[in-house]
């Protein structure tokens, strides 16, 4: 294994920029949130360290942005190990996998986001390693000449991320020890989430314009911590970088953020459901081409939160708008049945 490959695999991912890294809580305490979860990790976390073993395999799901990433950093930190960090789009081979498995260091954390986009042939490796710390590789191969040699690897740690736990296939789900759901945030924690922020970022910031930017954030600190970067070059330019509640309002209008979070393409959604489809049912696929959107992008990213907040039902004929999505709309409800 050279080091450049090691690097091209590595360095595939997008490096979040110097304030994500100061943003990003390094430990368990400081991290807000997912009580259970974190709760729990603290247990399993301190017992391996005791045991003097790599923590066992995790399995993180949920909808983006809710801090799946920051979780498998800070479980490395926690267990003083190193990160190595790719994507299931990002391994094309079964040598990229081997490469990066033939790296690692007892105790490693090997983290793969979007887990199940792993192509079935490369997840297929990962089963031995994952059991027993083992990986099977084929060399020569000229003519079905090939033959699979066994390589033991050290005991690690795979920290795997996914918006579609479905997806992903069972003898693959079951080799993970540790499975995990990341719910959305409630206010209070996204309250807690951008004081942080705020302060790690030295923006001085109104109780008022915290509450107001936690309260449309989508339960979702990526979309709190990137709506408190906005706001805040617009306080720098409008208001000597004091940000009030007002400058905080003007700022999330400006961004086409609405009063409960909603942004323009939420806005497309409901509309197209409502106005093109008399409020559903209609198939996902369709009313995706109408609002010439992807169909994964709304099913990842859009519906879980307009089905958490009651915008949206997902029934066995199509998606559905409700009475409240009606209201937020302000269209009225003439002649609908629900
Ligand atoms: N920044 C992003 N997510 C966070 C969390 N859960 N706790 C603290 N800071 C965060």
């Amino acid at each position: 294994m050279s080091e450049e490959h090691e690097e091209r695999i590595v360095s595939a991912e997008a490096q979040p920029g110097e304030d994500e890294e100061t943003i990003r809580p390094r430990t368990l305490d400081e991290y807000i949130g997912q009580d259970g979860l974190k709760e729990n990790l603290k247990i399993y976390i301190k017992a391996a360290k005791l045991r003097n073993e790599a923590l066992d395999h995790v399995l993180l799901y949920g909808p983006p942005g809710l801090g799946k990433t920051t979780l498998s950093h800070i479980i490395a930190n926690e267990m003083g190990s190193r990160i190595r960090i790719t994507s299931g789009p990002s391994i094309g081979k079964a040598g990229d996998l081997a490469s990066l498995l033939s790296i690692l260091e007892p105790g490693d954390v090997l983290f793969i986001d979007e887990i199940h986009r792993l192509p079935k042939m490369i997840e297929e490796i990962l089963y031995p390693a994952m059991e027993d710390f083992e990986l099977d590789i084929m060399v020569g191969g000229e003519g079905g000449t090939g033959r699979s040699v066994r390589l033991d690897l050290p005991p690690f740690t795979l920290v795997g991320a996914t918006t579609r736990a479905g997806d992903l296939s069972a003898p693959l789900r079951d080799r993970f020890g540790i499975i995990s759901k990341l719910d959305y945030y409630t206010q209070e924690q996204l309250v807690l989430i951008v004081r942080r922020s705020a302060r790690v970022l030295s923006v001085t910031i109104e109780d008022d314009a915290v509450a107001e930017i936690a309260k449309r954030s989508r339960g979702t600190p990526r979309i709190a911590n990137r709506l408190l970067r906005r706001i805040r070059d617009f306080a720098q330019i409008l208001n000597d970088g004091n940000v009030t509640k007002e400058v905080a309002v003007q700022a999330l209008e400006r961004l086409h953020v609405d009063e409960l979070g909603l942004d323009e393409v939420d806005i497309r959604y409901l509309k197209g459901l409502i106005e093109r489809y008399h409020g559903g049912p209609v198939g996902l696929e369709a009313l995706a081409n109408a609002i010439s959107e992807e169909t994964t992008t709304l099913e990842d990213v859009y519906e879980p939160y307009l089905i958490q907040i009651g915008m949206v039902n997902r029934t066995s004929r199509g998606r559905v708008a409700t009475e409240k999505a009606y209201a937020h709309l302000g269209i009225p409800l003439v002649g609908r049945l629900f």
